[in-house]
């Protein structure tokens, strides 16, 4: 028997209760505890009565929330209890993403983040928070288009539709103005890190087309950009002279533009006419003269140059510098320390080729050869081809050639501007040298 198993006191309340006659005895259910919330209405639990759970803000019934109480004096069903609610899935958010979860309890707060190329408009709190009836606070617009500078490019354009605001995956193309060689990428993207990647190009200066000549062409067909320190090579057509520079090249002038170095060369016919030198030869043996041409000259044995011993064909057809002459070589007139001219006795001060003198010594002298005396009284001397005389004689004094030697020196060394300390010397040894003369002169007598 399962009353048997009751407490006396509950077993005799169990006896009165069902000794009672119906409607007489009211039967109570005891006021519940509930964690969070309360029944609704919260006393007179008579049995056959209901109550409805309500949970505070923010929880939620956990079963069934309308209850009624029994003639046993119990809830039915048993009284439902309170817990945490959650939210449902939060609120998506344009270009924006949730650190996944999957339970969302009231007072949960998350945040959200920009996807690739967007950023977060300043100001905004990326934040979502569940709150007490379930719901997530309002997320305003969270993200925007990463933004790249307005693309600049000085002395050009961009070819792509100029916009007002350039955003991540933008492209633009840009075009140099005349004048300009782009330098760069041509075409470039905004990247989500609001650069333009590759970079912006930039627009350098170039020259214009080298110019064009008659009768000639430069290197630089087919090329299109000309950039600092372009050069270009001009060739003549066949037979025809280069007058001017061969190259030019692209340079500054004035630190802002370029130009060419230069004007282009011509292409001519130039030819100088052969030269005539009498009595004279020219190196490399032409036929021809053109521009540019150098011709050595010399001149036949017993003539000398007169004028440059090279010439050049200029651009206008003339040598320069002008073209040499032949002139006859001739001899000066032979000079003989204490010697005299015997024949011819004109006195001239030039002698042709082959033209002979005679030579004789003054009197007391006589011709010596290196020490040796001769006993010849004339000298003959034939001027040669290259303006010198065949050797001439010296002149010494009988017996003291060694004097007139020593003094005919010391005057030429004076003639030839030797130093002050130098003719000092000499005349010092001369002064010794005729002092043991007029010794032994006088041991002599
Ligand atoms: C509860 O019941 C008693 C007796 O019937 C009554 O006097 C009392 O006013 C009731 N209380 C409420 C809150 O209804
Ligand atoms: C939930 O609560 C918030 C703040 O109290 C309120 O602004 C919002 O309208 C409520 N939402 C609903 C569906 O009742
Ligand atoms: C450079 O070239 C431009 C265009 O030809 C010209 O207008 C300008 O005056 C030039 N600048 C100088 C400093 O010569
Ligand atoms: C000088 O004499 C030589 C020999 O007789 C001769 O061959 C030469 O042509 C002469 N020179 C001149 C310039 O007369
Ligand atoms: C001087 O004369 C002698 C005899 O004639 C001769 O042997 C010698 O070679 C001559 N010296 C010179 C320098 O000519």
């Amino acid at each position: 028997m399962p009353g048997l198993l009751c407490p006396p006191g509950q077993l005799l309340a169990l006896v009165v209760l069902l000794l009672q006659p119906t409607g007489s005895l009211e039967v109570q259910c005891p006021i519940p505890h509930i964690s969070n919330g309360q029944l609704k209405p919260a006393e007179n639990f008579t049995s056959g009565s209901t109550a409805t759970l309500e949970c505070d803000p923010g929880y939620t019934a956990l079963g069934a929330t309308t209850v009624r109480c029994l003639a046993s004096g119990r809830w039915y069903p048993r009284v439902p209890a309170c817990t945490p609610g959650q939210c449902s899935s939060p609120p998506a958010v344009d270009h924006a993403d949730l650190n996944h979860r999957h339970e969302f309890l009231v007072g949960t707060t998350l945040i959200y983040s920009c996807r690739h190329g967007f950023t977060l408009i300043p100001g905004v709190s990326p934040t979502t928070t569940c709150l007490n009836n379930f719901t997530w606070s309002a997320v305003p617009k969270l993200c925007q288009k990463v933004q790249c500078p307005i693309p600049v490019i000085p002395h050009g354009r961009e070819i792509s539709a100029r916009k007002s605001e350039y955003t991540f995956g933008h492209q633009a193309e840009f075009h140099c103005d005349h004048g300009y060689v782009l330098k760069g990428s041509q075409r470039t993207q905004c990247s989500s890190d609001g650069t333009w990647r590759p970079p912006i190009p930039y627009c350098d200066r170039v020259c214009d087309p080298p110019p064009k000549i008659s009768n000639g062409q430069h290197s630089a067909l087919g090329t299109k950009q000309f950039p600092y320190g372009f050069e270009v090579k001009y060739t003549c057509m066949e037979g025809l002279s280069l007058i001017g520079d061969e190259s030019i090249y692209c340079t500054s002038d004035n630190g802002e533009n370029l130009t060419w170095s230069g004007p282009a060369p011509e292409c001519r016919v130039v030819r100088c006419p052969k030269p005539v030198v009498e009595r004279g030869r020219m190196t490399p043996q032409t036929f021809t003269f053109p521009y540019g041409v150098v011709l050595q000259f010399s001149c036949d044995e017993g003539f000398g140059l007169s004028g440059a011993p090279e010439s050049q064909c200029q651009a206008d057809g003339s040598w320069h510098p002008p073209v040499p002459t032949c002139q006859p070589v001739l001899c000066p007139q032979p000079r003989v320390a204490c010697g005299r001219l015997q024949s011819p006795l004109d006195d001239k001060t030039w002698y042709q080729i082959n033209e002979t003198v005679t030579l004789g010594c003054a009197p007391g002298y006589q011709f010596s050869d290196d020490g040796n005396m001769s006993i010849e009284d004339s000298w003959t001397a034939t001027c040669l081809p290259d303006g010198n005389w065949t050797p001439l004689p010296k002149c010494k004094k009988e017996g003291d050639a060694d004097i007139c030697e020593e003094v005919h020196y010391i005057k030429s060394a004076f003639e030839c501007g030797l130093p002050v300390a130098e003719v000092k010397a000499l005349l010092e040894i001369q002064k010794l040298f005729l002092e043991i003369k007029k010794l032994e002169v006088e041991l002599e007598k």
